[in-house]
C-alpha cells in the first residue's frame, strides 16, 4: 500500500492506540516505521483534533503535558493562515527535540525566521523571498539541469549503489550553496553540519547537533565579514546589507538565517527525491507514463506522497476552537501534513500513487498561510529537473532493497534506497 504499510501499533480495527500509554505521534520510533496513515485515517473519522498526552520528561523538551494532533486537511490549512488566534513563536514550529532539551535551549530556535511571528515575520521573509521568485528560481535552471544529469550519469557508471547517497543528496546542496554564495570545495562541510544537526535521533549518526549548529554558525559569520568587504551577488551578501525600517539583522538574526536556509532546503528536498524515487518503483505503470508523458503534475504528487515534513506546531494565542474543540491559551497544536496530505475529503483515492493529480491542494509546503515554504518554487524545479534526468538517463532503473528509513520525530526521511541504476 503505502510507505507507512508497517504502521507498527493499534492499525487494525477501533483505535488501542488512544488508550495506550506513552502513544506519541511524535516519537521517534513511529515515524521510523513509516507515517502511520491507518492511526491518522481513524483520528480523521473519529477525532480530527486529538489531545495527545505526553509523560512527564518525554515531551521532546516541552513540558506541558502534551499536544493536539489536527488530522483534517481543512483544520491545517485554517489554523496555518489565522495568525490571530495562532503563533509560531512562544514554542517554536519543531515538535519534538531531544527529551534532555532545556527550555532555554529551545529558546534559541526562536531566532529563526520560521519562528516569528507577523509583523516581525514579513519583514524578515521580505529580506529572502526576492531570491526565491520564479523568476530568480528559474535564472537557476539551466545550470541545475547540467548538475542533475552529471549526478545522475555518475552513479549509472558505478551500476548499483545507494540511491539516496549517489543521487538525492546533491543538487539540493549546491542549489542552496550557489545561492547563498558558498564556494564547491566547503560544500561538503556544509552538507555534513547540516546532517548532523537533523539526525541527532537517527543512532547511526554520531556527531554533536550543537556542535554542527555552532560550525554552521561560525562559518556563516566568516562569510559575512567577507561579504561585507566585499560584496557578491548572493543571499548572505543581501543578508549583511538589508536595511529593515532603517535596521541591519544583528548577528544572532543573520546567523539563523544561515543556519534555517542551509538546512531547510537540504533534508526536505533529498526525501522528497529519494521517496519519490521509491513510489516510482513500487508503482511501475506510473514510472512508465513518466518516462513516456513528462507530465508537470508529477512533482506535486512526489511531495505529497512524500511529505517530508510531517508535522510542524502552533501555539493558541488565547482561548479559541478548531473543529468545534476548546483550545487553551498556550497550548500546542501539532499541524499533522502527513495525515493531511490523505485526507478522503480532498484526494480522491489518496492512497493511490498518480502523477496525473489535478489539483493537488497537498499541504507538503505548508498550509498556505505566513510561513507557506519560501523554497517551494525552487524545490519544485530541483525535482522535476532530477526526474527528467533520471528518466533519460536510468530509464531501467529497479530497487534491490526496502528503502531504509531515518529515525526521526518530525522529519519522513530515507536514509538508503538501494538500486540497480540499469546502465549495462
Ligand atoms: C520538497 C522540499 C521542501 C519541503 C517539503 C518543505 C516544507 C516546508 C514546510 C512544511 C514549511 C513550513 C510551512 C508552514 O509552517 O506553513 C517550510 C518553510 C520554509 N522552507 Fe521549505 N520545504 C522544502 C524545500 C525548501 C527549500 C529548497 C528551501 C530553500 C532554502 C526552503 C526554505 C524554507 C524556509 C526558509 C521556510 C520558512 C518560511 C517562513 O517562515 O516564512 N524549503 N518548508
Amino acid at each position: 500500500m503505502t510507505q507507512a504499510q508497517s504502521a507498527p501499533v493499534g492499525s487494525a480495527g477501533k483505535c488501542p492506540f488512544m488508550e495506550q500509554e506513552g502513544w506519541d505521534f511524535t516519537s521517534p520510533d513511529l515515524l521510523e516505521q513509516g507515517i502511520p496513515v491507518k492511526e491518522f485515517a481513524e483520528l480523521r473519522k473519529t477525532a480530527p483534533v486529538w489531545w495527545n498526552a505526553q509523560q512527564p520528561g518525554k515531551g521532546g523538551g516541552f513540558h506541558d503535558g502534551g499536544y493536539w494532533v489536527i488530522s483534517k486537511h481543512a483544520d491545517i490549512r485554517e489554523i496555518s493562515k489565522n495568525n490571530d488566534d495562532w503563533e509560531t513563536n512562544a514554542n517554536g514550529v519543531i515538535m519534538r527535540f531531544d527529551d534532555e532539551m532545556t527550555q532555554d535551549q529551545i529558546d534559541v530556535t526562536k531566532a529563526l525566521l520560521i519562528n516569528h511571528d507577523p509583523p516581525e515575520h514579513t519583514r524578515l521573509r521580505k529580506l529572502v523571498s526576492k531570491a526565491f521568485t520564479p523568476k530568480a528560481v528559474h535564472g537557476l535552471e539551466e545550470k541545475l539541469d547540467e548538475a542533475a544529469r552529471k549526478i545522475v550519469q555518475q552513479a549509472a557508471d558505478s551500476g548499483s549503489g545507494d540511491f539516496v547517497h549517489q543521487v538525492a543528496v546533491d543538487l539540493p546542496l549546491l542549489a542552496i550553496a550557489d545561492l547563498l554564495g558558498v564556494p564547491e570545495e566547503d560544500r561538503t562541510k556544509l552538507f555534513d553540519w547540516s546532517n548532523s544537526m537533523m539526525n541527532a535521533d537517527d543512532p547511526e549518526f554520531t556527531a554533536d547537533p550543537q556542535m554542527a549548529s555552532a560550525e554552521i554558525l561560525g562559518y556563516g559569520y566568516n562569510m559575512a565579514e567577507a561579504r561585507r568587504k566585499c560584496p557578491a551577488d548572493d543571499i548572505v551578501t543581501t543578508l549583511v546589507n538589508a536595511d529593515i525600517d532603517g535596521q541591519s539583522l544583528d548577528e544572532i538574526e543573520f546567523g539563523y538565517f544561515f543556519i534555517l536556509l542551509t538546512v531547510a532546503g537540504n533534508e526536505t528536498t533529498r526525501n522528497a527525491i529519494s521517496h519519490g524515487m521509491n513510489a516510482f518503483l513500487e508503482h511501475p505503470d506510473q514510472w512508465e507514463l513518466f518516462k513516456k508523458e513528462r507530465p508537470a503534475t508529477a512533482v506535486d504528487e512526489i511531495v505529497r506522497w512524500a511529505t517530508p515534513v510531517n508535522c510542524f506546531q502552533r501555539t493558541a494565542k488565547r482561548d479559541t476552537q478548531i473543529g468545534g474543540v476548546d483550545i487553551k491559551q498556550g497550548q500546542r497544536v501539532g499541524l499533522f501534513y502527513g495525515s493531511a496530505n490523505y485526507d478522503e475529503d480532498v484526494f480522491e483515492n489518496p492512497f493511490e500513487f498518480d502523477i496525473l493529480r489535478d489539483p493537488n491542494p497537498h499541504v507538503g509546503f505548508g498550509g498556505n498561510g505566513a510561513h507557506f515554504c519560501v523554497g517551494a518554487n525552487l524545490a519544485r524545479m530541483e525535482i522535476n529537473l532530477m526526474f527528467n534526468a533520471l528518466a533519460d538517463i536510468v530509464p531501467d532503473i529497479t530497487r534491490l532493497e526496502e528503502p531504509r528509513r531515518l529515525r526521526h520525530g518530525w522529519i519522513n526521511g530515507v536514509k538508503e534506497l538501494r538500486v540497480d541504476y540499469g546502465n549495462r
